[in-house]
């Protein structure tokens, strides 16, 4: 086993990680997928039960997955195994590990479709494809982009390249550097499109949308979509900052990493949000509209401003680089696991990775066109790929983690990795053992309809 023959590649001290980790955690899961599930539950419920979940589940699970990262040096299955094996507990509890490199991959094979969306609507900017599109005459470009499996196919198939081209190479120090212009970019292209709603006549609306909300008004099905999404938003339970936190050297502080990276996560939603909604509103468009909602929206803005088109690229290529950082790290825990243990060159094991990982996401894409149809319980392949990992995947494999952190390893193992004071180890400790799992399992009792038999 080659990885405890040789210390492990580290990165470059501790902006390294947090460019990775940051660039894992803000992608389309901010961008695309938070506004259009907010819009789907219905607003100011859906993000108060989010934000709870980020910083009550969220952070303590960061922590402990980088810990255990840090601590076992692998990828998740042989990190939670060597950490689990020094408290003397069960090789069994990898098993976690082995849920989130699959669920690492199974998202991967979705998200590069919507990544496909945005590399399509860049080129459509472009090409000057959406100039003079009327509000009505977005979700039929939205429906054309989809219709033809081919079209749709190229996009996902270029994405799916390559990542794996990025992965195999080993390049991904190179591409996470460019987080440190790219995030700035996204920002600064959120803003603008944020002052532009200001004048739209649908800022009021915007804001009253997202930060005000009736008790009770939300679901059982929305506070499950409010926790999955924690998750997905912060690559958790996914494999992708486990590993990450393999590399991470010694002195690092774990706690002052995952709270700056989930306040920069939460920042670009919230602020993804302020910048759609206006136009949604103003446009008198539909919340709820589902997956399409960027792609219908933007566009429009982009549209009605000075300069729109250079904005426009430049929003696209920052969203589709943004994306390409967070696709990287879901197959990192497989590619690293390929390499330490089945004797993989990084290359060939990012390949054949890739020939799977293609099969599957050619499947999803098709959902958008002649597979709209095979559907099961109302869910094409696509929703399902999304429903299992997020709703249900990733809160369990959460819940294992904060169990075994909390109770199974000896006390010591994480005092000593994670380094905090006593207050702080405290409260992360209190958090780890009864506030993360008490939400999860509140909420997924909830959603099982527990209480109401
Ligand atoms: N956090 C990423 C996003 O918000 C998605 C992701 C999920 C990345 C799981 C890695 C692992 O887009
Ligand atoms: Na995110």
């Amino acid at each position: 086993m080659a990885s405890s023959e040789q210390p492990r590649i580290q990165w470059l001290g501790r902006w390294g990680f947090v460019l990775a980790a940051t660039g894992s955690a803000v992608g389309l899961g901010n961008i695309w997928k938070f506004p259009y599930i907010t819009g789907e539950y219905g607003g100011g419920a859906f993000v108060l039960v989010y934000l709870a979940c980020i910083f009550a589940v969220g952070v303590p699970v960061m922590m402990s997955e980088i810990a255990f990262g840090r601590r076992g040096r692998g990828s998740p299955i042989d990190a939670i195994r060597r950490v689990v094996n020094e408290s003397g507990r069960s090789s069994a509890w990898s098993l976690i590990g082995w849920m989130a490199m699959l669920c690492g991959f199974l998202i991967l094979s979705f998200y590069v479709v919507v990544a496909g969306w945005s590399f399509s609507y860049l080129w459509k900017m472009l090409t000057g494809g959406l100039a003079g599109t009327s509000v009505d005459d977005m979700a039929a470009v939205f429906g054309a982009n989809n219709a033809d499996p081919l079209n749709l196919g190229f996009w996902s198939t270029l994405v799916t390249l390559v990542t794996m081209v990025i992965v195999g190479k080993g390049v991904q120090e190179g591409i996470e550097k460019s987080v440190g212009w790219m995030m700035p970019g996204l920002v600064i292209m959120l803003v603008l499109l944020i002052v532009y709603g200001m004048f739209s006549g649908g800022f009021g609306d915007a804001v009253r949308f997202l930060f005000t909300f009736d008790a009770g008004s939300l679901s059982s099905e929305g506070m499950l979509a409010a926790l999955g999404h924690a998750f997905f938003t912060l690559s958790l339970a996914s494999g992708a900052i486990l590993t990450y936190g393999s590399y991470l050297p010694k002195g690092a502080s774990i706690a002052r990493t995952s709270i700056s990276v989930a306040v920069a996560d939460t920042a670009v939603a919230l602020m993804a949000g302020l910048a759609i909604f206006p136009v949604i509103f103003a446009n008198g468009m539909n919340p709820g509209e589902g997956p399409g909602l960027i792609f219908m929206s933007l566009p429009l803005a982009f549209q009605a401003m000075p300069l729109g088109t250079l904005f426009g690229v430049l929003f696209f290529v920052m969203l589709s680089m943004a994306a390409l950082t967070s696709s990287i790290s879901m197959v990192e825990a497989t590619v690293s696991w390929l390499c330490d243990n089945k004797g993989f060159s990084r290359r060939s094991a990012a390949w054949s990775t890739g020939i799977v990982l293609w099969l599957i996401s050619t499947a999803a894409m098709l959902s958008f066109n002649v597979g709209a149809d095979w559907t099961l319980a109302g869910k094409t392949f696509f929703d399902w790929l999304d429903y299992i990992t997020s709703r249900w995947m990733m809160p369990l494999g959460g819940l294992g983690t904060v169990v075994l952190a909390g109770f199974i390893l000896k006390n010591a193992t994480f005092r000593d990795e994670l380094g905090l004071a006593p207050l702080p180890y405290a409260l992360w400790l209190a958090m780890v053992r009864y506030v993360s799992p008490l939400g999860i399992l509140v909420i997924f009792a909830d959603a099982l309809g527990l209480y109401s038999v």
